[in-house]
């Protein structure tokens, strides 16, 4: 903790004259050009950070320590408990292998400004890729690898990728997932084609190659050149990454380069309290932002060492996999999701996994990606004794919303919430009709524009959906989440007040999978919750109503939903459970009254709402719901 800042002085710089802030904390980066302007505000509610300035991601993130003399020092340790595997990639190394991966791009033909998705395990090859793309100014855009062909197919056909990159297999717990098949799946069924695919194979499955189509990753790397980084627009795309919005059609959220390099670098120091040289370990997937923010850019952007660790918290081989890592690698900040730690509990209540190690060396355990529960933070904190930092942000933004910054001011913890807004973020609470409410009342979470650097300039080439997010509100960002401030003005995220629902740190779309369950052709019409769970947060839980006429069992109906949510969404959603009904709770205008039925399957309390249009379906939910082990009072 820094004994000359206080969070109130630089809480209010940061909104207050954002330029000045933000132009100082551009000074930490490497830049080709100088930006002409800090903030761009000429095309509001579109705000572009350090305008007219140009530099390179990949550059910052390797050529620049290996020039500043961190060389030797390790950039990557691969910590693989599924292939038993662990390996050290020092900054020198990765630079050399990135620069000709780099020129293996350039040789099949992708230039500054193409997209590239890469669809990969947890495996070195996947960061390089990343910074590979980086590199030549091309735009990554990452699919996580427990996404089914159809989803991959629908992020093809909206990013138009003129190659794809993936691996042979990855290695699940204790499966071994064969890439390929769906790799081959997904470009069968997308409409854009790629030209390319690049195949890294891995020794546990060798993936049949296409002729014409599929190229080897180790046989171009062979004849490769490396190439220099070239310049980029601050305002230029870095990647674009998916995101479950309310519909079934993700959101492309695209990240600009600039603000990116600025807000992460920013944050290693200020949020994490960690420094250059020193181990940062995010255990989460590159496939999500915590990945591209925490595994990837900010940990290399900042001279840190970072682990990429292929593995479970549970399982691989037991609840002590977190601790080994911890002590084998001198892990200094631990960032993950309650859910890992809430598997840790289940398995290892009394922490004996944990005194078998020493870890001795963890500063800090920073948790985000749904909210930290307070037996899960009392459980943790016991059994650390170190600070267990609840902070909270989104895909969307890139980096936290709200945090104890340890950097900064360390605030004394209050077990359910992420503490205070970040520098740069003006986090209010609103009411329904727009008007902001005063501490303690609890509402709509809303950020006042402009967003600071590092969040989302906009959705990948969809201006018009971006817009959603700041014209509901004019003035503001809306976040999606409902919460209040306390009497001190620490932040409370109490949970979406949309249809997004996250499912062990995993966000994912009701609608998306409402979508799918439609599809059945015995299925009417449908309704899918989010149902509290003691170990995932939330898992979705199905209502279906089945066309007149149909005469089959209901529990051949659900297994078949449950088999096709798992085949077009992925085994990831957890949709294991469904009841099917009479009718489905609704007003009568026709809209269902999902909150109703949410408290109905939490087993909460709730009331009847005035505008039901037949309120005896409500008891009929109640008890289908008890019956599928859902609605039971707490
Ligand atoms: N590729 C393919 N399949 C995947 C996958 C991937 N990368 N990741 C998950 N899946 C599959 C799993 O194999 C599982 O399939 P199954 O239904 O056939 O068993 C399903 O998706 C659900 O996976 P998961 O939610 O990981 O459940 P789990 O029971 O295997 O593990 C936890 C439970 C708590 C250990 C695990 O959810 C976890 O590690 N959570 C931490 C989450 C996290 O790091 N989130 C990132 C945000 S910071
Ligand atoms: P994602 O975009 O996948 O990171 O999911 C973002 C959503 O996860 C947020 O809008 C919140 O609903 C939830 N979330 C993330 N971190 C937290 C947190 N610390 N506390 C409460 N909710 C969180």
């Amino acid at each position: 903790m820094s004994d000359s800042l206080k969070y109130k002085d630089v809480y209010e710089q940061s909104i207050n004259q954002p330029d000045v802030f933000w132009g100082k904390a551009a000074q930490a980066v490497q830049w080709t050009k100088k930006w002409d302007k800090v903030l761009d505000d000429g095309k509001k509610p579109f705000y572009l950070w350090f305008a007219g300035g140009e530099l390179n991601t990949c550059f910052n993130a390797l050529d620049y320590h290996v020039e500043s003399g961190r060389k030797d020092q390790v950039a990557i340790i691969y910590d693989s408990p599924v292939t038993n595997t662990v390996k050290k990639i020092t900054y020198g190394e990765l630079l050399d292998k990135v620069a000709k991966f780099a020129g293996v791009l350039t040789g099949v033909g992708v230039m500054k400004g193409d997209t590239v998705i890469i669809y990969m395990p947890m495996i070195p090859e996947a960061m390089m890729a990343m910074l590979a793309c980086a590199r030549i100014g091309a735009v990554h855009s990452v699919v996580f690898g427990g996404f089914a062909p159809n989803e991959l197919a629908i992020r093809i056909d909206d990013a138009k990728p003129k190659i794809i990159i993936s691996a042979s297999c990855g290695i699940e717990g204790k499966k071994t997932l064969a890439y390929k098949p769906l790799l081959d799946e997904a470009i069968n069924i997308a409409v854009h084609k790629p030209q390319k695919s690049i195949i890294y194979q891995r020794p546990q499955v060798k993936a049949d190659l296409i002729a014409g189509r599929d190229l080897d990753w180790e046989e171009l790397m062979q004849t490769a050149k490396a190439v220099p980084s070239v310049p980029v627009a601050a305002t230029d795309p870095l990647y674009i990454l998916y995101t479950s919005g309310t519909t079934g059609k993700p959101k492309g959220v695209m990240r600009d380069n600039g603000g990116h390099a600025v807000a992460l670098k920013w944050s290693m120091k200020h949020i994490y309290d960690i420094k250059p040289g020193e181990v940062f370990w995010a255990a989460s997937d590159v496939g999500w932002v915590v990945g591209h923010s925490y595994i990837v850019y900010a940990p290399l952007l900042y001279g840190c060492t970072t682990v990429l660790y292929e593995g479970k918290p549970v399982g691989t081989p037991d609840p002590g996999a977190f601790w080994r890592v911890i002590s084998q690698h001198g892990v200094s900040v631990l960032f993950t999701a309650p859910t890992a730690f809430r598997a840790i509990k289940k398995e290892d209540p009394n922490g004996d996994y944990l005194k078998k190690y020493d870890i001795s060396c963890l500063r800090y355990l920073f948790l985000a990606g749904e909210r930290l529960d307070p037996d899960t933070y009392h459980w943790a904190s016991g059994m650390l004794k170190i600070p267990v930092i609840d902070h909270w942000w989104q895909t969307e933004t890139g980096w936290p919303i709200a945090a104890n910054c340890m950097g900064i001011e360390q605030f004394p913890i209050k077990a359910g919430s992420p503490t205070k807004p970040v520098p740069g973020y003006n986090v209010q609470i609103q009411d329904m009709d727009g008007k902001t409410l005063p501490n303690g009342e609890e509402g709509a979470v809303v950020i006042k524009l402009p967003l600071p650097p590092g969040c989302l300039p906009t959705l990948w080439k969809d201006d018009k959906r971006y817009l959603e997010y700041v014209t509901e509100r004019p003035g503001y960002y809306v976040t999606g989440d409902g919460g209040r401030f306390d009497l001190d003005g620490y932040i409370y995220i109490m949970g979406r007040i949309d249809d997004v629902i996250n499912v062990a740190g995993h966000r994912l779309s009701t609608g998306a999978m409402e979508e799918i369950v439609s599809k059945h052709p015995d299925v009417a019409e449908c309704a899918v919750l989010g149902a509290d769970d003691q170990l995932k947060g939330q898992v979705p839980v199905g209502f279906v109503v089945l066309k007149a006429g149909v005469d089959r069992k209901p529990e051949e109906i659900v297994a078949e939903l449950v088999q096709m949510v798992r085949q077009e969404l992925g085994a990831l959603a957890c949709f294991k459970e469904a009841a099917v009904v009479k009718a489905l709770p609704k007003t009568r205008s026709g809209k269902i009254l999902r909150s109703t039925m949410r408290k109905i399957v939490d087993g909460k309390d709730y009331v009847v709402p005035s505008t039901i249009d037949d309120p005896a379906v409500l008891p009929a939910i109640a008890q289908s719901a008890k019956i599928i082990g859902y609605g039971k009072k707490k």
